[in-house]
């Protein structure tokens, strides 16, 4: 099978070397991809919105399989004109990615389909959004109703608080609709579904860790680190999500002639009335799949094409016993501005077997390997117990040397 795959982060070297492990995988083109996807086939430097162009190229190089791993080509439907041109596509529709590209959409499915999640408000001004909430005099969790690089979400503890966000996303592109939202408490889980339009098999549950500081202090970025799997998610607990909370906005999406193809990523809150959505991702998450992926056994590429097509056979994959723990070693500057061309070392001597690195901002420089991103290197400890994982993870984190490397030390703590 020839394959493209779209994207250029941790997750896309993830799914590029899981890709690799199946003896269907003929050919991989990653656009633009990174050092890591290189690996594994060929980076081709194109834009990515030029969707006509990639349908092109898909065609030229006698492409069988789209692989999307980010969310904005979704929503500006790249998988509805693959499959236009007969080419099978990983990955929803831009209607059924509404479910992640729109936060005011996500809502009403879910109300729809009677699935459990905060109670919410949804204006079309932040002059009418703000009026709201100094009329309930309380504190709102704040949400801009469009994709923001995961900066569109605030949660204030105060009137004041509310306020400021409100005028904060409210003055972004994303924000031009703003949601108040009830704040909930309670432990969070990631819940990751590969899905065929129809049915659903479930993934590794997994913790991501969002905030820059450690004991989850500090600013939300796009990932520090994740564990998987959960063990509070027990089987009947993950039961549980996929039936109240996954399969009947599946249906719902099903009922309205858009079905969801591809992997639906339920953020989850459990509270003591149960588990709630706090929001879906249409995509697999960055750095979930670094660590949900090698926790994966059997054909991973033709499972995505079976999902592509309408034909997931959960027979085909099987969770391995164990447990992953990645960390992501972050460059100077991160979540601000990072810097790059640090040159890094000590990648080159780890244990493939115990250690998987996935590069997301490395790039090779003439001195060598260097960094070129914020998120740099996610670094996945494998083992028989969180311990052992989560030893490996850290023992590799230390040796990997770069100037201004920082990382969260407490991944999979507790
Ligand atoms: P989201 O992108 O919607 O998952 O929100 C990002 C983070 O904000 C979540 O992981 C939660 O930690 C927090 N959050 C979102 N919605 C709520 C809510 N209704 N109550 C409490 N915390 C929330
Ligand atoms: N790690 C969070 C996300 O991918 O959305």
């Amino acid at each position: 099978m020839n394959v493209l795959l779209i994207g250029s982060g941790g997750r896309e070297h993830a799914l590029a070397w899981k890709m690799a492990q199946s003896p269907r995988l003929r050919r991989l083109l990653s656009v633009p991809g990174n050092t890591g996807t290189g690996g594994y086939g060929q980076n081709v430097p194109f834009p990515l919105h030029d969707i006509e162009a990639l349908v092109d190229l898909a065609q030229r190089e006698s492409i069988d399989l789209l692989v999307v791993g980010p969310d904005n080509p979704l929503a500006d439907g790249i998988v509805d004109r693959f499959v236009e041109a007969g080419i099978p596509a990983f990955g929803p529709k831009a209607a059924a990615a509404r479910i992640e590209s729109s936060k005011s959409f996500a809502k009403e499915v879910m109300a729809a389909a009677g699935v459990p999640t905060a109670q919410a408000h949804v204006f079309d001004s932040p002059a009418e959004a703000a009026a709201f909430a100094r009329e309930s005099g309380g504190p709102w969790v704040v949400k801009a109703d469009g994709l923001a690089l995961g900066k569109g979400v605030v949660v204030p503890d105060d009137l004041d608080g509310t306020l400021a966000a409100i005028a904060q996303l409210g003055a972004t592109p994303a924000g031009s609709r703003l949601l108040l939202e009830e704040r909930l408490s309670g432990r969070e889980v990631s819940v990751l579904a590969l899905c065929d339009g129809s049915r659903l098999v479930a993934l590794p549950p997994a913790r991501d860790h969002k905030r820059l500081g450690e004991g989850d202090l500090g600013p939300n970025t796009g990932g520090m680190g994740v564990v998987a799997p959960v063990d509070e998610v027990t089987p009947a607990l993950l039961d549980q999500i996929l039936n109240r909370c996954m399969r009947p906005v599946v249906a719902e999406l099903a009922a309205r002639g858009t079905p969801f193809r591809g992997v639906l990523y339920a953020g989850i809150i459990l509270t003591a009335e149960g588990p709630k959505v706090l929001e879906f991702n249409a995509r697999f998450g960055d750095p979930e799949a670094q660590a949900v992926l090698p926790l994966l056994e059997g054909d991973f590429l033709e499972v995505l094409y079976d999902c592509a097509v309408g034909g997931l056979n959960p027979e085909k994959l099987r969770r391995r016993r164990g447990y992953a723990v990645c960390v992501v070693l972050c460059a100077e500057g991160y979540p601000g501005k990072p810097r790059k061309g640090d040159l890094i070392r000590g990648v080159e001597a780890l244990d493939e077997d115990q250690v998987l690195v996935f590069h997301a901002g490395t790039a090779v420089s003439p001195q060598g390997l260097c960094t070129s991103g914020g998120r740099v290197l996610g670094v996945t400890g494998l083992g028989p117990t969180l311990a052992r994982a989560r030893a490996r993870a850290y023992e590799a984190a230390e040796r990997i040397r770069f100037e201004g490397k920082h990382y969260r030390k407490d991944i999979g703590k507790g």
